[in-house]
């Protein structure tokens, strides 16, 4: 079913008591202003996964981690595998963010296999694809996001993609302070769409959960979340100021 999702991705940031006091923090909130069918995940680094997970009690609060290995176990000595994630209480997991994409060389095949892992382990992928800024200056936008969805996430079969969310996040307006207009959002989402569509039909296009991702914050978020194919947001910075996250996800 599509979803209204704002997810906060807290990147590398905040200690552990820290992480834990803007999980509390966000977690009184809604329970004392209830998400009405909208969710919240937020996207912790993987050590503060367990304690999140044991604070998030509220209906439409999950926790998610912001990677996971391609490997099921073993010697892969500093990597986290799915199965670890799920059994801290995580829900969710983003993969191919554009950080992990470009600092960490994670390639179409590799972000497959993770994906796939993720399913196996039960965790919800949150699947994020989106053009840098000369990809854009040459018109090439469409077709670099068509070849990370076909490559990395189209190969599902059908109820497999169905546990998956997809993030638009155009890297140029990634922590710049720059963000897409509500029409290029638009254009973009209804693109993605389209894509679902050809793949999986009219049932799961309309099904799919799209979400915007890149300097989003309380004061254009309603703008974003007007368009009728952007459901929910991917928040970096925003997502570390309680009063500016909730902002946005009333905003949804
Ligand atoms: P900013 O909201 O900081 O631009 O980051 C967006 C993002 O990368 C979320 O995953």
């Amino acid at each position: 079913m599509r979803k209204k999702i704002v997810a906060g991705n807290w990147k590398m940031n905040l200690d552990i008591s820290e992480g834990i006091e803007l999980a509390t923090t966000i977690n009184s909130h809604f329970l004392t202003s209830p998400l009405e069918g909208k969710e919240v995940i937020l996207c912790t680094p993987f050590i503060h996964l367990n304690a999140v997970s044991a604070i998030v009690k509220t209906a439409g609060v999950s926790v998610g981690a912001q990677n996971c290995s391609n490997h099921k176990s073993g010697a892969y000595t500093g990597e986290i595998s799915a199965s670890m994630i799920h059994s801290t209480g995580a829900k969710n997991v983003i993969i191919g963010h554009s950080e992990r994409r470009i600092y960490y060389a994670e390639n179409d095949s590799m972000l497959a296999e993770k994906t796939a892992e993720a399913l196996r382990n039960n965790l919800r992928v949150i699947f994020c694809c989106g053009e840098v800024l000369p990809e854009r200056e040459s018109n090439a936008h469409f077709d670099v996001v068509k070849r990370q969805l076909e490559n990395g996430l189209f190969m599902l079969p059908e109820d497999d993609f169905r546990k998956c969310v997809i993030a638009y996040e155009p890297v140029w307006a990634i922590g710049t302070g720059k963000t897409a207009s509500p029409a290029q959002a638009q254009e973009m989402h209804h693109f993605i769409r389209g894509l679902v569509e050809k793949h999986y039909g009219t049932k799961v296009a309309a099904d799919t959960t799209i979400l915007y991702g890149g300097s989003c914050k309380a004061s254009n978020a309603a703008e974003l979340f007007a368009n009728p194919d952007v459901d929910g947001g991917l928040i970096g910075g925003a997502s570390l100021l309680k009063d500016e996250f909730c902002n946005i996800v009333k905003a949804l």
